[in-house]
């Protein structure tokens, strides 16, 4: 038996009175794909609140990568995930903050959101931020970034959130490519039993950041700070005195607004851009159909805000449908490997969404954890950001969601704004490790190859989209021909994932990692050309090469071949080097797992480096290494097989 043929059924809560089933999800997917425009115009005017219709539905042109959907219309992203909940669910939760110690919470409801958000987006304006500025968020899970969000949203200023674990180098380097005005950081960030002082990291970054007019500062610890004269205010005491009322500016539909980095196949991460009217509309539908959300449902995403998920389905998607969505701000391991069931038990969770890493690293702590507590209100159970293992699949379906919760697996990317392959609750015969079938208005195909698209019903290879969808980004920012380079050149017409997938005699896809220099650890995306450009920096290394090999807890490990470039050196202090290096210019996060020096690296005679066996080696899979005649000197195999 193959892992194909593993299927169970749909879990016997969900046979009746979702959304749909599985014969108005055949229906509702055909009619998607046969009358595009039709379906999303009617979605759109179902979902979103619109100031102006549009004239276009969509339009697409993929050679040149130009992309819109809803032109013409306008609308403001923020009235849709506040104001217009108001009149009917004004006294519901619309966010649970769960902070880093277990029950240390604080709510708000849409009313209250409403408020903090207004202040925050006249704080901004006080700050001189009008339609189009773009402002840098460097902040812990705190409420105060859904509230800056939402607030550049409501003006129309373009938010960049960065990651917290970044490097104050990495935060200046995105800072610069966005020419942001506006830094929004916190004194200190929490994560379990570590404080990270990015406020001083800030300090670092944007001293060489002369874009930046005015540094916010989000007390979180009150822990001490250094206050720049002219330059840095505290928002606590802005947010008390600003007004709790502001009009939402009418945005166009194709008004960025957001960018995002993400790591690609070159040193230099890109500017993810998101548009308004598109992205709203796909992260709404997706959430409601994907989660099978209901209106009493509380609804805990535990992905950071400083990634695609967070974007979209702790902040976009929730409130847009007016849900209660808990922001978590502490790790999965803190106080111990029960958290995430703590906070469900408390908050009586019905749909939590994690990625596998994270539940590979709980499950290693055993089933008395999720057995301790109070887990019966889950409904749903998500999986993102890599591809999940049978094992890590079924101790979630099983010991979780005791087989009475639906497990979707959802599969898309920073790129595509929201879920684009996903079972749905009370539709989809799960299978473990599956993706399954394309959600509505997605048409994915595989490309073998020699190019040629596989036309039979199974098969594999790379994975391309046909068509747009709404939630598609739109533009690396500042860098259009990267974009249609990375994106719509590989297959002309055809957008392109740099996934690898196959595809059963069910239809179901089976995404199987990706095909270009893209690694997935711990559900952080990272580019190898990244990290070797970071490790370069260290005095001690003259080259480096960096591979992913499988990890059982992080999915990928980082392997990094290093060529010393002194010899008085000792073998630990080059790797000390090494790591800090990559901890400096990138984040603690990145730094590799394991650290290989060589006299020189496996290079063809054309003088590239022959990854295919470093990733063998890195694999320890080193008992048939292939095709090496295209060595130029084939001794250092040797030499990296005997260390
Ligand atoms: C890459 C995108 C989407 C939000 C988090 C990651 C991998 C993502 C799955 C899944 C197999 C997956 C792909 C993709 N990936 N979800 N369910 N099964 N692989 O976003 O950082 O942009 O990474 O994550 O390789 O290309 P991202």
């Amino acid at each position: 038996m193959s892992v194909h043929d593993i299927v169970y059924e749909i879990p016997e809560p969900l046979q009746s009175g979702t959304y749909v089933n599985d014969t108005q999800y055949n229906e509702l997917y055909r009619r998607s794909l046969d009358d595009g425009d039709s379906f999303w115009e009617e979605m759109a005017r179902e979902y979103i609140h619109w100031n102006k219709e549009w004239h276009t539905v969509s339009k697409w042109d993929y050679v040149k990568g130009e992309i819109e959907w809803f032109a013409g219309a306008e609308l403001n992203v923020s009235y849709n995930c506040i104001d217009r909940h108001l009149a009917v669910r004004a006294d519901k939760t619309a966010l649970i903050w769960e902070g880093n110690e277990p029950g240390d919470v604080q709510t708000f409801t849409y009313r209250e959101l409403h408020a903090r958000v207004c202040k925050a987006a006249n704080v901004l304006q006080s700050l001189g931020v009008t339609k189009g500025d773009r402002v840098a968020l460097y902040l812990p899970m705190v409420p105060e970034l859904t509230f800056f969000m939402l607030a550049c949203a409501r003006i129309g200023a373009i938010h960049s959130v960065i990651f917290a674990g970044f490097s104050a180098e990495s935060l200046r380097d995105r800072v610069l490519d966005a020419s942001c005005k506006v830094l929004i950081t916190a004194d200190e960030g929490l994560r379990g039993s570590k404080t990270i002082p990015l406020k001083a990291i800030a300090d670092e970054a944007v001293r060489q950041c002369p874009c930046i007019e005015t540094v916010l500062v989000v007390q979180r610890t009150n822990g001490n700070i250094d206050l720049e004269q002219g330059r840095d205010v505290l928002a606590g005491p802005l947010m008390e005195q600003a007004s709790p009322e502001c009009e939402p500016v009418s945005c166009s539909s194709e008004d960025p607004l957001f960018i995002l980095y993400t790591s690609g196949s070159t040193g230099k991460p890109k500017g993810v851009l998101h548009t308004q009217g598109g992205y709203l509309l796909y992260t709404t539908v997706t959430h409601k159909y994907v989660f099978d959300y209901r209106e009493d449902d509380v609804y805990f995403c535990a992905a950071d805000i400083g990634w695609i998920t967070g974007h979209s389905y702790i902040v976009y998607g929730p409130l847009s449908n007016g849900a209660t969505t808990v922001m978590f701000e502490s790790t999965p391991m803190y106080p111990d490997a029960g958290r995430y069931w703590d906070v469900c038990e408390r908050h009586k969770v019905n749909i939590f969404y994690t990625a596998p890493t994270a539940l590979r690293s709980i499950e290693k702590h055993g089933d008395d954890f999720p057995a301790q507590y109070d887990l019966s209100a889950l409904r749903v159970l998500g999986s993102v950001g890599e591809p999940i293992n049978v094992d890590a699949w079924e101790w979630y379906f099983k010991v979780v969601g005791r087989e009475q919760c639906s497990l979707v697996d959802t599969w898309w990317q920073t790129e595509t704004g929201g879920i684009l392959l996903t079972p749905l609750p009370g539709a989809t015969r799960l299978k473990p490790g599956s993706a399954t079938r394309p959600f509505f208005g997605i048409e994915p195909c595989l490309i073998d190859d020699n190019g040629q698209e596989v036309a039979d019903a199974v098969g594999k290879g790379r994975l391309f989209m046909k068509r747009s969808w709404p939630g598609q980004m739109r533009t690396v920012y500042g860098d259009h021909d990267r974009f249609v380079q990375t994106y719509f050149s590989e297959q002309p017409g055809y957008y392109f994932s740099g996934d690898a997938a196959e595809r059963d005699s069910d239809g179901y896809y089976w995404v199987r990692g990706r095909v270009d220099d893209v690694v997935n650890v711990s559900g952080h995306r990272l580019g190898t050309a990244e990290i070797e450009s970071a490790i370069d920096s260290s005095p001690a290394v003259v080259e480096a090469a960096v591979v992913g090999a499988p990890h059982d807890i992080k999915g990928t490990a980082l392997f990094a071949f290093c060529v010393p470039a002194v010899e008085d050196m000792t073998d630990e202090e080059m790797q000390n080097s090494v790591k800090e290096a990559v901890r400096k210019e990138i984040g603690a996060f990145a730094i590799p797992d394991t650290i290989r020096f060589s006299s020189s690296l496996p290079r063809t005679r054309s003088g590239k480096i022959m990854r295919r066996i470093l990733r063998k080696i890195a694999a320890g899979d080193t008992r048939d290494l292939g095709d090496v005649s295209t060595l130029a000197d084939a001794s250092i195999i040797q030499e990296l097989l005997s260390a």
